[in-house]
C-alpha cells in the first residue's frame, strides 16, 4: 500500500499526495472491463483507429485521485483525448496538444460528443509539437494541477490485426493502424533516444505550467526493440529527473482484469502473436499487463516552494 498524505487544502502544500488525502493502494484495478468497452458509447467510433489509447478508467482513477473539481489538467500529447474526455466528466477542465491533427481533431470530437452526454467541464485542443507547450499555453503558466500523459512506443507495441486470404490455401495476418501517421518529425517515429529527449523536454515545459505542488503522472510500460528489453520507465524517470522533476510514487495501473482470484487477460491478439513469435525464437517474452504509473512532483515544490 501507498499511503499519501494531505494537508486538506486541495492544491497549496500538497506533497505526495491525493487531492482527497486517500491512501492509494500500489495496484489500480483499472483494467476490469477490456478498452472497447470502456469506450463503447463514449468515445467515438473513429477514436479506435489510434495505435496507443490509454485506458479510461487509468485516466479517470488518476484525475480523481490528484484532483478536485474546478481544477485544470493538461495532457501534451493527448491522442485522441482519453484524459481530456475523463476529466470533463469528472468536472475538471482540460487542455490538450497533439503532434497529428487528424488526431486533435477527433480529440475535438470526443469533448463534443462528452458534453453532449452531460460532461461539466471545458476542454481546449491545440494540434502542434508539444515540445512548445510553454509558449502554446503561456496563459496557463501556474495553473495546471494535473498533467497526465504517456509516450509514444513507435510501432512496437501497437496495432490490430485481422487475417487475410492470402490466395492458395494460406491465410496471412494484416497488421493495421500500428502507425501514428508517415510524418517522421511525430516522436514515435524517432530513435528510442531522440524520442526520450524530447518527452523530457515536454516533462520539463509541463513543469513550468503546474501550480505549487501540483503533479505530472505518466503511464508507461517496457518495451522490446529488436527483441531487446528496454526500461521505458526507467529512461523516462531519467529524463523526467534532468527535467527538474522528482519521482514520488511507482504505482501500477492493471490492464487485465481481477476476477475469483485470477488475472483475466487482456493483451490484444496482436500483442500474443508478437510474445509467441519472441519465444520461440529464444526471448523471454511476457504479454504485457500493467502499465507503470509514474508520479512525479517539481523539485522546487519539494524542496520547501517555489519563490
Ligand atoms: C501514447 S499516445 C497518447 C494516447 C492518448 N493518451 C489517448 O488515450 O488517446 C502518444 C501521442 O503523442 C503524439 N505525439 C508524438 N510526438 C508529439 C509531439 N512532439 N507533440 C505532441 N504530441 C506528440 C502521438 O501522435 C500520439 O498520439
Amino acid at each position: 500500500m501507498t499511503t499519501l498524505h494531505n494537508s486538506g487544502d486541495h492544491g497549496a502544500g500538497r506533497i505526495g499526495c491525493t487531492a482527497a488525502g486517500e491512501v492509494l493502494p500500489s495496484v489500480l484495478a483499472t483494467g476490469q472491463q477490456p478498452s472497447r468497452l470502456q469506450r463503447k458509447g463514449r468515445y467515438t467510433e473513429e477514436s479506435m483507429r489510434h495505435p496507443g489509447k490509454m485506458l479510461p478508467a487509468i485516466a479517470s482513477r488518476v484525475i480523481a485521485a490528484f484532483t478536485q473539481p474546478g481544477e485544470l489538467v493538461l495532457d501534451p500529447m493527448c491522442g485522441v483525448g482519453t484524459t481530456l474526455v475523463e476529466a470533463i466528466h469528472l468536472g475538471r477542465d482540460a487542455v490538450g496538444m497533439e503532434y497529428e491533427s487528424d488526431f486533435a481533431a477527433m480529440t475535438a470530437r470526443n469533448i463534443l460528443h462528452a458534453q453532449a452526454q452531460g460532461a461539466t467541464g471545458t476542454a481546449r485542443i491545440l494540434a502542434g509539437d508539444a515540445r512548445n507547450i510553454t509558449t502554446a499555453y503561456a496563459a496557463l503558466r501556474n495553473d495546471v494541477a494535473l498533467v497526465l500523459t504517456s509516450p509514444p512506443y513507435g510501432s512496437y507495441t501497437h496495432g490490430h490485426v485481422r487475417s487475410a486470404r492470402q490466395g492458395g490455401d494460406g491465410a496471412k495476418v494484416e497488421k493495421t493502424n500500428h502507425r501514428y501517421s508517415r510524418d517522421p518529425g511525430n516522436l514515435a517515429h524517432q530513435r528510442i533516444d531522440v524520442l526520450l529527449d524530447g518527452f523530457g523536454r515536454i516533462l520539463s515545459g509541463c513543469g513550468e505550467l503546474l501550480k505549487p505542488y501540483g503533479v505530472i503522472a505518466v503511464t508507461v510500460r517496457p518495451i522490446r526493440v529488436n527483441g531487446e528489453l528496454i526500461d521505458l520507465p526507467g529512461r523516462v524517470t531519467e529524463v523526467a529527473e534532468r527535467s527538474g522533476l522528482v519521482l514520488t510514487d511507482r504505482l501500477a495501473a492493471l490492464l487485465c482484469g481481477v476476477r475469483d482470484g485470477d488475472l483475466v487477460n487482456r493483451a490484444s491478439f496482436f500483442q500474443m502473436l508478437e510474445t509467441r513469435r519472441a519465444r520461440a525464437k529464444g526471448i523471454p517474452a511476457c504479454a504485457t499487463a500493467h502499465e507503470d504509473l509514474l508520479v512525479f512532483q517539481t523539485a522546487s515544490d519539494l524542496n520547501g516552494g517555489r519563490g
